[in-house]
Formats: structure tokens, C-alpha cells, sequence
């Protein structure tokens, strides 16, 4: 296992679109994962794309932590969990902002509109198709994750640019902060 480099806003491979896995169980790829989690853990992210390790490919690595699930059935937490070739399909118009941060744009977070429910169709690294629903917390993990598959950064997807700051001045002002589902 090894870390590896985190690509910043800025490098051209974050804009990319990225190609498909032709399969999923390839020892390369299996070693990509492996890199990844160890990568997403050292670096304290809840997810990682494979763009964000210079990998244009469609597949990422996130969980859910229990502080951020919520007691909805999709939005339990979840232990570390690799999607690939994943397809999102939002399940439902209803849209919240919620706060995310990036390891790819280091220091800063905002509040940025995701769905709250989705339905995701994927393929697990042991080869396994899946289908499930996701929610609130996890479903916002999963479509920042999987917009970086597709080559978009989430202030790409802001709506209200006064919510975005740096972690520490955000922190030292939070009743001037708008409260977010
Ligand atoms: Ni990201």
C-alpha cells in the first residue's frame, strides 16, 4: 500500500472526464483501491476519486461516519466502500444545501445543492453489480464523488457563492451561518 499524491483545483486531470472500468477485479485495480482507502484515510477525506489520485478513471472510495449518518433507513453510517462505473439517478426533485469540503481544494468548504435522494447503480471491486438507495449525508458523499468522475469540483455546483469560506473563519463565525438541513 502506498499514499499517493492528491491532484489540486487547478490540475486539468480534475477536469477530465474519466473512462470506464473495463474490469473491476484487475489486480491493478484492486491496488488502486488499496492506495486509495490508505490515501482517503491518512489525508482525513470520507471519500476520494480515482481523478483526484491522477487516475482517470470511474471509481471512488468513500464511507459514511456516525457522526454524519442520520436516522433515515439510506443514510446509515457506512464502512469503506469502493464504487465502480457507478450511475447516479436522483431519486425524487428534492434538493438541500449541505457543506462539503474537498481534498483536492484543501482548507476550504461550502454549502453546495445535492439531491437528497438517490438511487445507485454500481459495480463492487469483487465484481458484484448493485443497486441501493442513499440519503441526506451519504447521498451527498456519493454525487461529489461521482461528480468527479465527470470531471466537476463542487464550487462548480454552487448556487450561493457567500457560502464558501476557509474551515477556520467558518469555525469562528458560526452563528453568521445560515443552519442547513
Ligand atoms: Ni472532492
Amino acid at each position: 500500500m502506498a499514499i499517493l499524491k492528491i491532484a489540486r483545483m487547478g490540475h486539468p486531470v480534475l477536469l477530465q472526464r474519466a473512462a470506464s472500468v473495463p474490469d473491476p477485479t484487475a489486480p491493478a485495480v484492486q491496488r488502486l483501491i488499496a492506495d486509495m482507502t490508505e490515501t482517503m484515510l491518512d489525508a482525513g477525506g470520507v471519500g476520494l476519486a480515482a481523478p483526484q489520485v491522477h487516475e482517470s478513471i470511474r471509481l471512488f472510495v468513500y464511507f459514511v461516519p456516525g457522526g454524519r449518518a442520520s436516522d433515515d433507513p439510506d443514510d446509515k453510517p457506512q464502512p469503506i466502500t469502493t464504487l465502480i462505473n457507478p450511475v447516479i439517478t436522483a431519486d425524487g426533485p428534492a434538493q438541500s444545501l449541505r457543506w462539503e469540503g474537498c481534498l483536492s481544494i484543501p482548507g476550504l468548504r461550502a454549502a453546495v445543492p445535492r439531491y437528497d435522494r438517490i438511487i445507485v447503480d454500481a459495480t463492487l471491486p469483487d465484481g458484484q453489480s448493485v443497486t441501493f438507495r442513499a440519503s441526506f449525508f451519504h447521498a451527498g458523499v456519493i454525487q461529489h464523488e461521482n461528480d468527479h468522475l465527470d470531471g466537476i469540483l463542487y464550487p462548480m455546483r454552487m448556487t450561493d457563492h457567500r457560502l464558501f469560506g476557509f474551515n477556520e473563519e467558518l469555525a469562528r463565525y458560526p452563528a453568521d451561518l445560515p443552519v442547513l438541513s
